[in-house]
């Protein structure tokens, strides 16, 4: 079997899915079930017997122990972190916490739990941590896209942690020699994305008539691929990524956040028109900028292509439509995520802001 950590937020809830779809090999999925953590995500998969929730903290070592002891994994993939660069700004001492402590408690259970293995099994063992293309910094207009050589530039404490931690894991490798797989993805997008990222906050924030929040000129540049398709890199490395590389993940679908939102509006327009007639882009508001905004960021994903053969399935055409016909379909699990905190959480980042400005 594998453990998933984090596999109740959204990159790791599609993962999991999509695991126990295609394999039939069970699945250990230990979360914390922070606010992005949610079992709702998971809920159809019923009772599947190949399905273990636990919930705990990564960095919580004697739980690991036990679980890596009871279930012997022959891969961990390692989700688990705090994800939004917005809320790293407001605190970033969870951050630190998770990403970094809680990465290296991790490493450490795993490599006393891989050191006693043997032979066959010990050979097969793989760490692959999922991590980021935030890490690379920032790109001028016309620079190429980060290649797995760019230097390591973060600009944010989210990124900056996300750094820490594909430090620790490359360190594990060259130091104690565990088998670690590193992959660095660009922005995802689809299905139970938190609705405090872009795209799924224009799209409640718009069938809710609120103010589609746009930050600074909009101008920045991010590289989207459906979550789908970062899922079935995330297999090919764990299939056969060579130990200790680092692979990036991306779609080569560069787009400015304006055209992003305005996508979106064209969409709800097409398949959820609002009753007066008029366009979903009437409600586009700009806002106070985010500090220290990366301006760009594009993947070069040739490596995992000429290696390991990945390519997206999606078209950004394609994944978009997909999603926001998602969010239309599921407006209980919407309405369910939108609990008290996530309503402060708001309150805190859009509502008081704009008031201080
Ligand atoms: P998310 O915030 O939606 O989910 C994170 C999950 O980790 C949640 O279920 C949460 O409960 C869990 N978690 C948090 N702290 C934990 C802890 N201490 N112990 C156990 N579980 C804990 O994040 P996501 O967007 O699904 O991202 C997953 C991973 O992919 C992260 O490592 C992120 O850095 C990376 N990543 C995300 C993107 C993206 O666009 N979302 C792109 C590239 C890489
Ligand atoms: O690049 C990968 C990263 O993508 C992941 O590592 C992060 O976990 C993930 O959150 C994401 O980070 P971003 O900061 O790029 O994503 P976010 O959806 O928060 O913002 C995307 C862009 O949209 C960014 O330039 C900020 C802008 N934005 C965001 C929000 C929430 C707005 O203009 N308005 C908003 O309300």
């Amino acid at each position: 079997m594998i453990l998933v950590t984090g596999g109740a937020g959204f990159i790791g809830a599609n993962f999991v899915l999509d695991w126990l779809a295609q394999s039939d090999e069970p699945v250990v999925n230990l979360d914390k079930l922070t606010y992005a953590g949610n079992r709702a995500n998971l809920a159809d998969l019923g009772a599947n017997p190949r399905h273990i929730f636990v919930q705990g903290d990564i960095g919580d070592t004697a739980l690991l122990a036990r679980l890596l002891a009871e279930h012997r994994p022959r891969a961990i993939i390692n989700f688990a972190a705090e994800s939004h660069v917005d809320r790293s700004i407001h605190g970033p001492g969870d951050f630190i916490q998770t990403n970094v402590v809680g990465t290296f408690h991790l490493l450490e259970s795993v490599r006393a739990y891989w050191g006693a293995l043997a032979g066959d099994e010990k050979a097969a063992f793989r760490f692959l941590h999922v991590s980021t293309d935030e890490v690379y910094g920032s790109l001028a207009p016309d620079a190429p896209a980060f290649t797995e050589e760019h230097r390591v530039e973060p600009n944010s404490p989210y990124s900056a942690s996300k750094a820490a931690s594909d430090h620790l894991v490359r360190a594990w490798h060259h130091t104690y020699g565990l088998p670690v797989l590193t992959t660095n993805c660009s922005n995802n997008y689809g299905p139970f994305h938190f609705p405090e990222k872009l795209i799924p906050l224009m799209i409640v924030n718009a069938l809710a008539g609120k103010p589609l929040p746009v930050y600074g000129d909009g101008l920045q540049v991010r590289d989207w691929l459906y979550v789908k398709d970062h899922c079935s890199a995330i297999r090919r490395v764990l299939d056969a990524g060579r130990l200790g590389e680092t692979y990036n993940v991306g779609g080569w679908n560069e787009k400015p956040n304006i055209e992003i939102v305005h996508t979106v509006c064209a969409l709800l327009d097409e398949l959820r028109p609002r009753a007066d007639g008029q366009g979903y882009a009437i409600q586009i508001t700009t806002v106070q900028d985010r500090p220290g905004h990366d301006r760009r960021y594009a993947i070069d994903a040739r490596k995992l292509e000429r290696e390991l053969g990945w390519k997206p399935a999606e078209t950004f055409e394609s994944g978009i439509r997909k999603t926001v016909e998602w969010y239309l379909a599921h407006p209980d699990w919407v309405s369910n995520v939108q609990s008290g905190a996530y309503r402060e959480w708001i309150a805190a980042q859009y509502v008081e802001p704009a008031k201080a400005a």
